[in-house]
């Protein structure tokens, strides 16, 4: 319903300034919540630059300083029943809304669709339809799950939720390294001292562990290298059981991350991998020596020049000497292969920053092959987590972070004197705990580095996560606690204090935070937006009681708070957090 209100301060404006509502409307925006409460909403930026025909039109003066001019274009727009009050500033005009109509604006839509609050807003309509391919975590089988692949997981279900949100649709692809020389390693070292017996219990600890084992016995034992060339060159020419033993493998590790993926409350529509495409890599090949951008060198290599003045200063290598593909080269094949299967609008990875160059050079080679759809592929690069550790040491597998944070928060539950009786104490630790690891991770830009640390992640004090799940569940339980009383909302005359009308500013902005989200995406507005919201609510709680209060006062502020929780738990949900009603 924010746009309903943009939409009548547009509508204002736009008699003055000959500048069509629809224009206007992406230049209006919420004041940032204030003690003051003098305005809610504004114009952004300079007026001067974003409304140029303001002079032509000789609506303002061209003289006189910037005050002078906002000042007379600010006598011409008219008051009316929405818009109560319009105040200049330097280059700047503020609005000022009849607080009844907010409320009554606000909390009616939120009250007859919640979940649509926000997310229709005339803001985004622009980023409605088309289909979006996402793909993320993306680990390697029998390596390691590093917090790297963690951070994968986290961001891009939340690109994917708020793709979703607004109204794409959206693919979620997990791309497993699954192929490759190192499954020569694993399977000679399989053969060598693997067991079905543990590969049946624990599956994930058993791959990994032979595979460092083998690593360490290459080392010093040709025969080892000999007998992993050799398991390779079976899976590379399909050879029954090489490649019965690599499936075996393949399938137990996706069905282990399957179990593991939902306690984090994300999902895959397909888990593809580097060797769907191994055997496509060859008509790659063929493609770019008929476009003529595969080179051979010296070296016997096959080459791409990617330099501007084609002195290949710099290049991607895609053919070994021996003949075989790299990464880079499976990476191209199954692009080609997504946008013919899938037809996606855009494709987005994400992955740690140190392969940005990798996934320029991909992006490059796919333009240079004449697909103008490169342009719409884009990597989301984050930065490094150092310090995540459990009590087994460094992170190897994701759910031994799921054991140490449910732990972590079942022992400070116990702690609290606040903490409810609950019927899975287990469960909702959990919740708890992945939401603090969620909000921990996005709280900066994606890019950054940090120092992960337990204790400050859990904390319940301070913008953490859960602190969010607090306020949410404390929500939850006044409305509970209310429950039978039925409750309207049609009179929100009562809701014009302070602290109702600081909420109520507040949520005028979420449409303009997904907003700001879905151009950069970066969780970070949209993490401070609930923080921001929880604090309010906060206060609004402390000081506005339901209990004991006149009938009319409590229902408006029912109205209110359960209002603010679904928008909440909306924004939680884009997140990737699962809300949780008592803690
Ligand atoms: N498996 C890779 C790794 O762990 C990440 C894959 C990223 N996606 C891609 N299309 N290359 O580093």
């Amino acid at each position: 319903m924010a746009c309903f209100f943009r939409r009548s301060v547009a509508l204002q404006l736009s008699k003055v300034v000959g500048v069509s509502e629809d224009a206007l409307i992406p230049l209006i925006s919420a004041v940032p919540v204030s003690k003051k409460h003098v305005c809610d909403l504004r114009t952004t930026s300079d007026l001067r630059v974003s409304v140029n025909s303001l002079l032509q039109r000789g609506a303002v003066p061209p003289d006189g300083d910037l005050q002078t001019q906002t000042q007379a274009l600010a006598n011409q727009i008219k008051r009316d029943a929405v818009v109560e009050e319009v105040v200049a500033g330097r280059g700047v005009i503020h609005f000022r809304l009849n607080r009844l109509i907010l409320a009554q604006k606000l909390l009616e839509q939120l009250h007859s669709e919640p979940d649509g609050f926000g997310v229709k807003s005339d803001l985004l309509r622009h980023l409605q339809g088309g289909r979006t391919l996402v793909e993320f975590s993306s680990p390697n089988i029998a390596k390691k799950f590093h917090a790297g692949h963690l951070r994968s997981t986290i961001i891009g279900n939340f690109i994917a939720n708020l793709k979703k949100a607004l109204g794409k649709d959206v693919i979620r692809v997990n791309y497993l390294g699954d192929w490759g020389m190192q499954f020569g390693l694993l399977g000679a070292g399989f053969e060598r001292f693997g067991s079905q017996e543990k590969l049946k219990t624990r599956p994930l600890e058993h791959l990994f562990e032979v595979y460092v084992q083998v690593n360490r016995e290459v080392e010093s034992d040709e025969s080892v290298r000999s007998a992993a060339a050799e398991f390779y060159r079976r899976l590379v020419q399909r050879e029954d059981q090489a490649l019965e033993l690599w499936r075996q493998f393949r399938e137990i590790t996706v069905d282990e991350y399957k179990r593991i993926y939902q306690r984090l409350g994300v999902d895959f529509d397909h888990y593809s991998g580097e060797s769907f495409h191994d055997g496509q890599t060859q008509n790659v090949l063929e493609e770019l020596k008929t476009k003529r951008l595969l080179k051979t060198t010296e070296k016997g290599t096959g080459v791409v020049d990617l330099s501007a003045m084609g002195d290949m200063s710099s290049y991607a290598t895609l053919v070994r000497s021996d003949g075989t593909s790299l990464y880079i080269t499976r990476d191209i094949a199954a692009a080609l292969d997504r946008k013919q299967r899938f037809g996606f609008d855009e494709m987005i990875y994400v992955t740690d920053k140190s392969q940005s160059v990798h996934f320029q050079q991909l992006f490059h080679i796919l333009s240079a092959m004449g697909h103008e759809w490169a342009e719409r592929c884009h990597h989301v690069a984050f930065g490094l987590v150092q310090g995540m550790s459990t009590r087994r040491g460094e992170v190897v597998f994701l759910e031994d972070v799921l054991e140490e944070a449910r732990s972590r928060m079942i022992n400070n539950m116990r702690q609290s004197r606040t903490s409810k009786v609950l019927e899975e104490p287990e469960l909702t630790a959990e919740r708890v705990g992945i939401s603090a690891l969620i909000i921990q991770d996005f709280k900066g830009p994606l890019i950054s580095d940090y120092k992960f640390d337990w204790d400050k992640v859990l904390q319940s004090q301070g913008d953490t996560g859960v602190f969010l799940q607090y306020t949410h569940a404390r929500l939850c339980s006044l409305l509970r606690r209310h429950a039978s009383e039925s409750y309207s909302c049609r009179d929100v005359s009562p809701l014009t204090d302070s602290r109702s009308v600081s909420v109520l500013q507040h949520l005028l902005r979420y449409d303009e935070v997904l907003l700001q989200s879905a151009n950069d995406l970066q969780p970070r507005h949209l993490v401070n937006f609930l923080m921001t919201l929880s604090h309010l609510v906060a206060s609004a709680h402390r000081e506005l009681p339901v209990k004991g209060s006149p009938a009319a006062a409590a229902q408006a502020r029912l109205c209110l708070f359960s209002a603010v929780r679904s928008v909440l738990a909306n924004g939680m949900r884009i997140l990737g957090i699962t809300p949780v009603d008592k803690m």
